[in-house]
């Protein structure tokens, strides 16, 4: 992991010295291959040993052509070398426009820079697959079961690379919002990436625009690192349900370096919903998620819930940035979701014009159908937040558990929050939860007591390493 946060300067530094070397051939007779070969450098988790080009099947980056053909046709035949060394396709500059693609096992899928992979606007590119069995049921319309395949998709897969100098995947979404808001959707919409079932996953080093709902979702998967996403959308109302990332019954996810922009919660962990995720039951767990700037006007920096009901635990949440965003880390569920949302870790994040800096929920509502159980309570506990500054800000805090079912272990400590012009008269509102606070301003509410009385305290954070963030990047090249 150190090698992969360093690289930016790392690299340019290398450039350079190839561009020095590249001047001395005619003169030294230095092995140029060698030399060209440093210029197209990058870290990833697994290197290739065979590469092609989309142009090699037929591909045509003007914009126009579909590329849904030469995509399928590239990705079967490089599929062939999954257990001879991987294979990368290389997406070079240009506009390349397709319809919906699957992803194969030890596969790379490197855009260069200037590299744009245009979605289709065609439902007609998207086909239909089945609903997440801890859904029960597509978000925007049942859909008899079924629901559109994500933009680039990936099921039961291991090793799988998507990333390039910034390269940029756009979604085209619009017509999608279009139809979601004209409720002409018969299906729920596609997000941008899905991964489902699969584990050793990378995305990094791309900027993601206007996915027709959210942008990246591994589902029922395991050791993923996502990094240097940009990842831009038109706020809410334009957008409609543009989350950024989405782990989504999924462990041991490293999330760094990203800068989201978008019409919903720029993170929100889930783990599936009412009874449909607590029949599956697989959680969400040993998340990392640190250095994210967020700007979400109508949603959250981090949003955990609301769909829960497999369980979310052990997230651990530093060094973030959220800016004209309705509110922080947000914890929103329901009764009938079951499931729990524990160990919670958050330390030093700063805010700028902010609704709510703290905001829970126990009464989110929104049900699959009418066979919800009022008897599968969610369990919200040990919830850790330390140093935050936060200044514009309308409401301090907002914290509604449920009746006869509080919140607990909820620790606040180390907090400044500056408030805006007309702020609410009402700062701290607490019902139904428990816990305490200390050096927090303004005064927090009575639930909340000052425990620690003027000494030095800060809430936990745990002090081991996740094994996601001691992964060994490779230099690979292409
Ligand atoms: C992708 O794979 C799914 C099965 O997971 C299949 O139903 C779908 O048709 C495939 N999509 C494309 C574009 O081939
Ligand atoms: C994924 O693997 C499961 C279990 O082996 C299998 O039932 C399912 O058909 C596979 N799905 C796809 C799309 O490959
Ligand atoms: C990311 O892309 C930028 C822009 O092309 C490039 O300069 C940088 O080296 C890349 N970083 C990584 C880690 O690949
Ligand atoms: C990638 O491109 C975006 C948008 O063009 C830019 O804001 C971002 O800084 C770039 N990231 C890297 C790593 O070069
Ligand atoms: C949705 O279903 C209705 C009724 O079956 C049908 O008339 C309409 O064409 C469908 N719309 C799309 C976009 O498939
Ligand atoms: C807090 O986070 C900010 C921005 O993400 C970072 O620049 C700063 O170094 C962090 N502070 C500490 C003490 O880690
Ligand atoms: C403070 O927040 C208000 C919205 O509550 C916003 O209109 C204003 O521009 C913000 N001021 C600054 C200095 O960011
Ligand atoms: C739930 O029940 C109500 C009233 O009986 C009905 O109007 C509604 O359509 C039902 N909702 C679903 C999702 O089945
Ligand atoms: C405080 O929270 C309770 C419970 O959520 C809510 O009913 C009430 O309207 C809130 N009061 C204010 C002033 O926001």
């Amino acid at each position: 992991m150190d090698r992969s946060s360093t690289p930016a300067m790392f690299q340019t530094m290398e450039v350079v010295f190839v561009i020095v070397l590249l001047g001395l051939v005619s003169v030294g007779r230095v092995d140029c291959r060698q030399a060209i070969k440093l210029n197209s450098e990058y870290p990833a988790i697994s290197c290739r040993k065979h590469s092609a080009s989309l142009t090699e099947y037929g591909g045509i980056g003007d914009g126009k052509t579909s590329n849904t053909k030469a995509f399928k046709k590239a990705i079967d035949d490089l599929s062939k070398f999954s257990s001879d060394g991987g294979a990368q396709l290389i997406i070079p500059p240009g506009k390349w426009l397709t319809g919906s693609f699957n992803l194969t096992s030890h596969f790379t899928l490197y855009l260069q820079k200037d590299a744009v992979i245009l979605a289709s606007q065609d439902a007609k590119d998207f086909p239909l697959i089945p609903v997440l069995p801890s859904y029960g049921r597509g978000r925007d319309a049942p859909g008899d079961g079924l629901r559109y395949n994500s933009f680039i998709h990936g099921t039961n897969l291991t090793d799988v690379i998507i990333t390039g100098a910034n390269g940029t995947i756009d979604g085209q979404g619009q017509n999608w919002w279009h139809r979601y808001h004209h409720n002409k959707l018969n299906y729920t919409r596609p997000t941008l990436i899905e991964i489902l079932y699969s584990s050793h996953i990378q995305i990094s080093n791309l900027t993601l625009l206007n996915s027709p709902q959210w942008f990246v979702h591994p589902v029922y998967s395991s050791n993923i690192i996502i990094q240097k996403l940009t990842i831009l959308a038109p706020y809410d109302p334009v957008s409609p349900n543009t989350d950024g990332i989405n782990p989504d019954s999924s462990s041991n996810v490293l999330i760094e370096d990203c800068y989201i922009v978008s019409g919903d919660d720029c993170i929100s962990l889930k783990s599936g919903w009412d009874q449909y995720g607590i029949k599956v039951g697989i959680p969400t767990q040993h998340v990392i998620i640190r250095r994210l700037t967020c700007i979400s006007p109508d949603s959250a920096l981090i949003a955990l819930g609301s769909e829960m009901s497999g369980g979310v635990q052990d997230i651990r949440i530093e060094d973030t940035v959220a800016i004209n965003t309705e509110s922080g880390i947000r914890i929103k569920t329901a009764i009938g979701r079951g499931g729990y949302v524990k160990d919670i870790f958050v330390r030093n994040v700063t805010m700028h014009t902010m609704k709510y800096v703290f905001w829970m929920t126990g009464m989110y509502g929104s049900h699959p159908d009418n066979n919800t159980d009022p008897k599968a309570l969610p369990v919200i506990q040990n919830i850790n937040y330390n140093d935050i500054r936060a200044e514009n800000v309308t409401m301090s805090a907002n914290l509604a558990g449920m009746k006869g079912n509080q919140f607990t272990g909820i620790c606040i400590s180390n907090v400044n929050i500056g408030l805006s012009a007309k702020p609410k008269e009402l700062q701290w509102n607490c019902t139904d939860i428990a816990g305490f606070t200390s050096g927090v301003t303004p005064k927090p509410c009575a639930l909340l007591p000052d425990k620690a009385a003027g000494k030095d305290f800060s809430c936990h954070f745990p002090t081991d390493r996740l094994p996601i963030e001691d992964v060994k990047m490779n230099t690979c090249s292409y």
